[in-house]
C-alpha cells in the first residue's frame, strides 16, 4: 500500500491509475470499514482510502480534539485488506488556509434531524468530501448507510453539482448483537455497550410493526422512545421518513426508512433501519 500525506504526492501516485474507488473515512477503522473496502474492490480498480478527521464538520463541544486518530492501527488494517493507496494528510495540507469557500445543502435536509441537533456539520461533510473528491478524483466512492443522511446529502450533491463520480451506499455492518458498528462504540463503557443494541432493537420492533400493517408511526415513535428513556437514554430524534429525502411520510407511503440518535451516558449514537 502507498502511503501518501500531500495531494501532490498523492496525484503522482495515481498518475495513469484506472478506476479510481474512494473510501473516505476519519480513521479509527472497525471491521465495517474494512468491509467497504473489499466492497470497493468490486467498482474498480484502484482503491484509495483517505483518512482525515475533518474539523469543519464538528461543532465547538463536540469531540473533534478527542476523536480517536489510531493511524499505525489503520494503516495495518487496510493493507492486510489490500488497500491501494492511502491519502493521510494533516490538517495544513487539506486547509492551508482558513476554508473560505463551502458547499451549502438545501436546508429541507440538513435543518432536520443530524442537522438539527449538529447545525453545520452536513455543510462541513460536504465541503470536506467536494475537496476530497477534488483531489482524487475517483470514477466510484462509497459511503456507509449508517450514516443516511449523510449519504443522501453527498448523493444530492454529485447530482445537482453534476460531479462525475458514481455513488456507492453500503449496508451497515453490525456486532452480533445488533449494535451498528461505529468508532464511537469505543467511548462506551462496558455497561453502556451491554445496553447498546438496545437502539437497533427497538429500530426492529417499528421496522416489523410497519411491515406487520401499522401505519400509526407516531405511536411507534412514542413507545420507542420511552423505552429507551426508561433504560437511561437520551433520545435526541426517533422517526420513520420517506426514504428519498427524509421529509415526514405521506399515508401509505411504502418506502420508509426509521432513523435515531441518542444519548448513552456521554456516547452520542446514531442507527437507522429502512422499511
Ligand atoms: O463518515 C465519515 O467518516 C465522514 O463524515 C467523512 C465522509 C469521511 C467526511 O469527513
Amino acid at each position: 500500500m502507498h502511503i501518501h500525506h500531500t495531494i501532490a504526492a498523492l496525484r503522482d501516485g495515481l498518475a495513469g491509475a484506472r478506476r479510481i474507488v474512494l473510501v473516505p473515512t476519519m480513521g479509527n477503522l472497525h471491521d465495517g470499514h474494512i468491509a467497504l473496502m473489499k466492497q470497493a474492490r468490486e467498482h474498480g480498480d484502484t482503491v484509495v482510502v483517505t483518512i482525515f478527521v475533518n474539523r469543519l464538520q464538528f461543532r465547538p463541544g463536540e469531540d473533534f480534539e478527542n476523536y480517536p486518530r489510531t493511524l499505525a492501527a489503520d494503516c495495518e488494517r487496510l493493507a492486510a485488506a489490500r488497500v491501494d493507496h492511502l491519502f493521510a494528510p494533516d490538517e495544513t495540507e487539506m486547509y492551508p488556509a482558513p476554508q473560505q469557500y463551502y458547499v451549502d445543502p438545501p436546508t429541507d435536509l440538513i435543518g432536520i434531524l443530524e442537522g438539527e441537533f449538529r447545525p453545520g456539520h452536513f455543510r462541513g461533510v460536504a465541503t470536506v468530501v467536494l475537496k476530497l473528491f477534488n483531489i482524487v478524483l475517483p470514477q466510484v466512492a462509497l459511503f456507509g448507510k449508517k450514516d443516511y443522511q449523510q449519504m443522501l446529502v453527498l448523493s444530492n450533491m454529485v447530482r445537482d453539482l453534476a460531479f462525475p463520480v458514481e455513488i456507492v451506499a453500503a449496508d451497515t455492518v453490525r456486532a452480533a448483537d445488533g449494535l451498528a458498528l461505529s468508532s464511537r462504540n469505543g467511548y462506551l463503557t462496558p455497561g453502556e455497550r451491554a445496553e447498546a443494541p438496545r437502539l437497533h432493537e427497538a429500530l426492529s420492533r417499528i421496522v416489523a410493526a410497519i411491515r406487520a400493517g401499522d401505519s400509526d408511526f407516531g405511536a411507534l415513535e412514542q413507545a420507542a422512545v420511552a423505552e429507551l428513556r426508561d433504560h437511561g437514554w437520551a433520545p435526541n430524534y426517533l422517526s420513520v421518513r420517506r426514504k428519498t429525502d427524509l421529509q415526514l411520510p405521506s399515508a401509505g407511503e411504502a418506502d420508509l426508512v426509521v432513523l435515531a440518535a441518542a444519548l448513552l451516558g456521554r456516547t452520542r449514537l446514531i442507527d437507522n433501519l429502512e422499511v
